[in-house]
């Protein structure tokens, strides 16, 4: 019960989605399926009168009859024609409409969702499908309008035949029940054949997409591993048909069976009723052909309803997952409401992270400070969690114990898109985007995408001018050939140059670079650190990076060993410590002098 009051209710929830997405075209929508529904009865019953008058025909009296019969006949016909065009140009626009309005809906919802929800296992899997399942709404929608078609001509039809005989209609009642069965175990069987082979489908997916990737057509030719992953290929595709096989078998057999049936009150039953009505003259043959027909409908019907019930409880699921997602309240926006000033100092304080979901601690008891015109250094082994506090910095996540403070208030307190605005980060990640490099670069700062001058200002920071110029079509150039056929593909050094581009365009107080050396060649290391180090006067800077070479002038640096701050302070005092960090740099150094200058 339980069950099915769930199952209603989301229907309801994605007819009303779809009502909203566009009230016009569904109320339309509405008034011509149910119309559209009883034309075919309409047709029948003229054709049954032209017939009955043919059949009984012995002078031309009636003809003035025949005629009229024929011609509403033709006209309803047209009718017809002309009302189903008009319903599929509607249903086109409709579902046009609804697809949008969901998407937009979703779209909205991604952005805002935390990050956290990315990282749960319980949405993932789902999430990954959501684009795929969100055609379940808009379905579960339509099969609303095709049950209502169906039910209309089901009862109609039943009432009609039960004109001919009640009695034989409730018979067709109770023998449509087995038929009713088997063809939803068909359906089930169906379903749970997909659901068992998502897992085969999506490694026959992977292996296909393995050949149309560039980068994995490098290995594929490098190693010439054609055939081990042609072969595994076909070892799932053969394990799919096979499993196939066998459910094709099950479910010929079954609808074999209500075929059977269907035949039995159909031809058997139906025939012996109408020729003992036609013996007795009780009814004429166009009444036989109509009844006939109207049996078909009603068979016909039955079917549609059978296929809209079974198909709309597999919907049903996914509409759940893609209701859960867009009704998803994000926690971290749900925050204060004060603007942040010109800070002078954001500091951690005993802070202990661990990632939604998972057991142990990626940083714990942390504690340090950065203050305005600072430039830390933040180094530590792959893992160690430096990435992880720029994300914590930036309020992606929220933090487990102790506290983050702006200005000695906790950041929570602050809006976060104000918040948020104080800093401009160039991520370890760092996103490539298939635009213009003017797009590229503004993205920090959109409103300002027409200032050119800041723009190229950007572009001098960064190191990238000196590409650039050569570039024909200037900041109008596309980046990548995803789009524009003659778009410039960059190396990886270069990419990193136009996200540091963008750092720099963002003009923010607080500057966090995660790794902003990692594909750059020394001399561009070099001079972007320069630029830097003068750019940063009044401004706050967090950099990660594994060259310590590029730390060396911070104010302070800090020492991460998986997760807890091991050493901090200047390059000059850890040294002199001679801790992890001196250890670090003189091997690091070491690497550079070659055996030769050890030896004099
Ligand atoms: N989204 C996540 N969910 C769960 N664990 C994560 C997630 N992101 C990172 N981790 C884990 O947190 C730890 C710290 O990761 P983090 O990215 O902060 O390291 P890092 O110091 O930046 O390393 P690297 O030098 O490789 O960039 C790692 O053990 C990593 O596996
Ligand atoms: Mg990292």
């Amino acid at each position: 019960m339980k069950k099915i009051k769930a199952f209603f209710f989301n229907s309801l929830y994605s007819i009303k989605v779809t009502y909203k997405a566009s009230r016009q075209y569904f109320t339309l929508k509405l008034i011509f399926t149910i119309t559209l529904s009883f034309f075919p009865f309409v047709n029948l019953y003229i054709w049954k009168n032209i017939i009955n008058f043919l059949t009984n025909i012995k002078n031309y009296d009636g003809i003035n009859y025949l005629i009229m019969n024929i011609v509403v006949y033709m006209l309803f016909y047209v009718i017809t024609e002309f009302f189903q065009r008009i319903t599929g140009y509607i249903e086109y626009k409709y579902n046009d409409k609804v697809n949008i309005y969901i998407e937009n809906l979703m779209l909205d919802k991604f952005a805002e969702v935390d990050l956290a929800f990315y990282d749960s296992s319980k949405f993932n899997d789902k999430v990954s499908r959501i684009w795929e399942i969100k055609y379940s709404m808009t379905n579960l929608a339509s099969q609303f309008f095709n049950t209502i078609q169906s039910l209309i001509t089901f009862s109609t039809a039943l009432i009609l035949l039960a004109a001919l005989n009640a009695i034989y209609v409730l018979l067709i009642l109770v023998l449509s029940v087995p038929i009713f069965v088997l063809k939803i175990k068909v359906n089930r069987m169906n379903s749970i054949f997909e659901e068992n082979n998502v897992n085969i489908d999506r490694r026959i997916g992977y292996f296909k997409n393995l050949f149309t990737n560039i980068n994995n057509s490098f290995d594929i030719r490098l190693f010439n591993i054609k055939d081990f992953f042609i072969s595994k290929f076909v070892k799932s595709w053969i394990e799919w048909y096979k499993r196939r096989k066998e459910l094709t078998l099950k479910a010929s057999i079954f609808t074999l069976i209500s075929l059977l049936i269907s035949t039995f009150i159909n031809h058997i039953l139906l025939y012996v009723l109408i020729i003992d009505k036609l013996s007795k003259k009780i009814i004429q043959i166009g009444d036989a052909t109509y009844y006939i027909s109207v049996f078909n409908q009603f068979y016909n019907s039955t079917m549609r309803l059978i296929g809209t019930l079974s198909w709309t409880q597999y919907a049903y699921q996914q509409v759940v997952t893609v209701k859960e997602f867009i009704e998803l309240n994000p926690i971290i926006p749900k925050s204060g409401t004060l603007e942040p000033k010109d800070f002078s100092k954001i500091e951690f304080l005993h802070v202990y992270f661990k990632y939604p979901g998972k057991e142990n601690y990626i940083l714990e008891d942390c504690t340090f400070a950065i203050k305005r015109g600072q430039t830390i250094g933040l180094v530590g082994e792959n893992g160690s969690g430096k990435s992880t506090i720029v994300k914590l910095l930036l309020r992606l996540y929220d933090i487990d114990g102790g506290q983050i403070l702006l200005d000695g208030i906790d950041i929570k307190e602050y809006d976060i898109v104000k918040y948020r605005a104080m800093f401009g980060v160039l991520f370890q990640d760092f996103i490539s985007y298939s635009f213009t490099l003017r797009q590229n670069i503004a993205l920090s700062d959109y409103e300002s995408i027409k200032e050119d001058e800041r723009i190229n200002d950007a572009i001098m920071k960064s190191e990238l001018h000196d590409i650039v110029k050569s570039w024909e079509k200037g900041l109008e150039t596309h980046l990548t050939r995803d789009f524009e056929p003659d778009g410039k593909e960059l190396s990886g050094g270069q990419w990193q140059r136009v996200a540091l581009a963008r750092v720099f365009f963002s003009d923010r107080n607080f500057i966090i670079l995660d790794e902003p050396s990692a594909s750059l060649d020394v001399f561009a290391e070099d001079k972007i650190f320069r630029q830097f180090e003068q750019l940063s006067d009044n401004r706050s800077s967090l950099i990660i990076s594994h060259r310590l070479s590029s730390i060396v002038n911070a104010d302070s640096i800090i020492v991460l060993k998986e997760g807890r701050i091991i050493e901090y302070g200047t390059h000059r005092d850890l040294l002199d410590a001679n801790g992890y960090y001196a250890d670090l740099f003189h091997l690091q150094a070491s690497r550079y002098i070659t055996d030769e200058q050890k030896s004099k």
